[in-house]
């Protein structure tokens, strides 16, 4: 069974939102994904989306403000027992701001697990990429096919490539990530709780490799 509180740490393209889909409806947890949450709000049109857009377009974080009153409150509404992190935290500062929130909820963290791949692979995985516009599942183009091409599989909707997955785009997310978001990999090795995993492996043996981590 799941540990409480896990997180998938890694660069963009990683696999984090392939293996959180897989993991979480596997062993029944809750798959919370900053980043669905906020293309939901882009697509709505809300406040959020309308102040979150200008900066995911150019790969720029969202500023913590923003994602941390997101999160306060839709782990206030859903008060969940197991669950998956996927893309939260993404600097020091929401990573503190998580520790307050995990201590008011009762639910420690227990691993965050590190997807660890290099960049070109990153580039390779994300141009490739096609994205749901409805469910929010993704496929790739070589390495993970839909059966209709360019059809998704379970909503049977064109797929589509996302604005922030163009090249240039995608050279300042891995930017971006190494300057505010791998130290957290220090952060929590510090901790005792990170496990690395190799994310350049198939879809199969990552989700194995996380099975066994966290049972
Ligand atoms: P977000 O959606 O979180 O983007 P990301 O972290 O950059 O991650 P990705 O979704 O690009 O990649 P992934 O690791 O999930 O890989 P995937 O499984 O899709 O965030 C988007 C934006 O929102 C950010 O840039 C930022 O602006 C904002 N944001 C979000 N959270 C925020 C926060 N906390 N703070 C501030 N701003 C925030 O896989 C990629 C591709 O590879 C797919 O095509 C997949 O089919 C394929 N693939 C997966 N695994 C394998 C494998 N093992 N072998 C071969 N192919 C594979």
């Amino acid at each position: 069974m799941i540990n409480s509180a896990t997180i998938f740490l890694g660069p963009p393209g990683s696999g984090k939102g392939t293996q959180a889909k897989v993991i979480s409806s596997k062993i029944g947890a809750k798959h919370y994904s900053t980043g669905d949450m906020l293309r939901d709000a882009v697509k709505n049109n809300t406040d959020l989306g309308k102040k979150a857009k200008e900066f995911m377009s150019k790969g720029e974080l969202v500023p913590d403000s923003l994602i941390l009153s997101l999160i306060n409150e839709v782990f206030l509404r859903d008060n969940p027992n197991r669950f998956i992190l996927d893309g939260f935290p993404r600097t020091v500062n929401q990573a503190l701001e998580l520790d307050k929130l995990l201590q008011k909820i009762g639910r420690p963290l227990t691993t965050v697990l590190y997807f660890d791949i290099p960049d070109e692979e990153v580039v390779r995985r994300i141009t490739g990429r096609r994205t749901c516009t409805k469910c929010g599942s993704n496929f790739h183009i070589e390495f993970n096919k839909s059966k209709n091409d360019g059809i998704c599989d379970k909503c049977n909707v064109k797929l589509i490539l996302r604005d922030d997955d163009k090249e240039a785009t995608i050279r300042n997310r891995l930017k971006v990530y190494k300057d505010s978001t791998s130290p957290l990999i220090n952060l929590y090795k510090e901790k005792g709780i990170l496990r690395k995993i190799d994310a350049s492996a198939s879809i199969d043996l990552i989700s194995e490799s996380i099975i066994k981590f966290i049972s």
